[in-house]
């Protein structure tokens, strides 16, 4: 295998420790390695080593940045197949859904090598005749970046790689079930020339106390987090002690409506899409699929079918559509909530049932109602929920009845509806006749409980620096 760091990254070297963790296959439980399970005092280190690393980063043009940031992207890209491997093995998606996210990884770093040589300032017409206002933008400084299992290659670039070209360094913390893809990435980076310092991975089991260091050690000035609703509440509150900046992105229950007026064919595609990638375990994946009456039967029966064909197995063979589910526990939150749907007057037409290992039968459940749990926690795994709506004015409602708030999607034709629609659903991102929206040039994020701050596009940069306005004076 290819990238087979099992050590931190701290400082631009290899750190062994002698306490280590497993992280396994999650296809058959197999150890695929023992990685360093670092401790408090390693993220005292890691966070020094990127202050110092900062003084000199900042320093440095735009354009030299830029310069090392492209070259770590070609390096990605030129091991997009031996970098999807090992994602498909410490994750379980499918190799080409992990080739997919490598692609999507990488093109964060590009995106992020171009826009740091536009991190312009502004001048502003004084509020007096002999006042000038000008505005800079300054890395904020050490970025403790805290990323999740589910994409382990992309959530870390897209978060560093803004952090980075804006003049910040990083201590990325990992998911301890997917470390390696980070250790993979800390490699390409010393290979690209990041000065030692500037990118450090600290690899744990216990992310309590890390996350605890993260937020509150005075050197970090900034703390990016993508994870569950849960965890960002308690990271934000341990932040709040210093005032430290967040980004959180965090749990969705998307809304996927379809309209009568809608292209029934496309939108079975975009609900499959949406819901069955990386075998529902997203953020973004559609949680609640709201059907107009009329045309229910029809998109419930064109759904059934596509779901039926998914194959599921090892990631890594040909024709695979669902890997397995990360761990057990995220099995048994599916079948809690499918009991509890169930037992409120559900249908199961397809699936419903794990499988082998930690394989769930990807699921179609139909007649559910808000009263169910379904209806208000996200599933994170492979099952369909259909619900059935009148009105638009009802299915805004149901579609808005949710502490969370990221990501939505709708199909249908009226382009007054599409505005109306847009404009009503309280949401961060709309897909519009797509279920597929994630991409380096648009802002990734969300509002209400499933956080704040923007990934990706023009506005990718704006957390991980400082606006400075300098007034000057005596201009006569
Ligand atoms: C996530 O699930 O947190 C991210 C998904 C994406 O970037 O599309």
């Amino acid at each position: 295998m290819k990238f087979t760091h099992t050590e931190a990254y701290i400082n631009g070297e290899w750190m062994v420790k002698n306490k280590t963790f497993a992280v396994t296959n999650p296809f058959d439980n197999t150890e695929i390695a023992q990685v360093a399970d670092c401790d408090r005092n390693d993220a005292k280190i890691a966070i020094e080593a990127a202050h110092q690393a900062f003084q000199s980063w900042r320093k440095l043009t735009a354009n030299e940045r830029s310069k090392i940031l492209k070259k770590w992207y070609q390096l990605q890209m030129e091991n997009v197949d031996a970098l999807a491997r090992l994602l498909t093995i410490e994750q379980g998606k499918p190799l080409a859904e992990a080739q997919g996210e490598i692609k999507y990884g990488a093109s964060f770093v590009e995106w992020f090598a171009e826009e740091a040589r536009r991190l312009y300032g502004d001048v502003i017409p004084g509020h007096g005749s002999d006042k000038r206002i000008t505005i800079i933008k300054q890395p904020i400084g050490v970025v403790g970046a805290i990323t999740p299992w589910n994409f382990p290659n992309a959530m870390i670039t897209r978060k560093v790689a803004p952090a980075l070209a804006a003049g910040c360094t990083v201590v990325i913390k990992p998911s301890d079930l997917t470390p390696l893809s980070a250790l993979a990435l800390a490699e390409l980076a010393g290979q690209a020339d990041f000065p030692p310092g500037v990118f450090n991975v600290i690899t744990c089991k216990n992310p309590v106390e890390i996350g605890e260091e993260l937020t509150t050690n005075p050197l970090v000035k900034k703390v990016s987090f993508t994870g569950s609703t849960s965890v960002g509440k308690r990271l934000l509150k341990q932040a709040a002690d210093q005032v430290k900046k967040v980004s959180l992105e965090l749990g969705g229950n998307a809304p996927f409506i379809v309209f009568e007026d809608a292209d029934i064919d496309a939108a079975v595609d975009g609900c499959m899409a949406s819901k069955f990638r990386n075998a529902g375990q997203t953020c973004v994946c559609s949680n609640r699929i709201f059907v107009q009456e009329n045309i229910q039967a029809e998109f419930t029966r064109k759904l059934s079918e596509k779901i039926k064909t998914l194959k599921l197995g090892n990631g890594l063979e040909e024709g695979v559509a669902i890997g397995p589910m990360i761990n057990e526990k995220a099995i048994s939150k599916i079948e809690k909530l499918l009991d509890d749907a169930v037992s409120k007057g559900a249908k199961i037409p397809v699936g419903g049932s794990k499988k082998k290992g930690l394989f769930f039968n990807p699921t179609l459940v139909c007649a559910v109602n808000p009263a169910m749990n379904i209806f208000k926690e996200e599933i994170f795994g492979p099952v369909a929920a259909v619900y059935s709506f009148e009105t638009e004015a009802e299915v805004i409602q149901l579609a808005n009845d949710t502490e969370y708030g990221l990501a939505a999607y709708f199909y249908g034709k009226d382009y007054a509806r599409i505005w109306r629609v847009s404009e009503a659903l309280e949401y961060g991102m709309v897909g519009i006749n797509t279920g597929m929206i994630s991409t380096a040039v648009a802002p990734f994020g969300g509002i209400k409980e499933s956080g704040f701050g923007r990934e990706g596009s023009k506005y990718g940069m704006d957390d991980f620096v400082n606006i400075k306005y300098m007034c000057w004076g005596g201009v006569s």
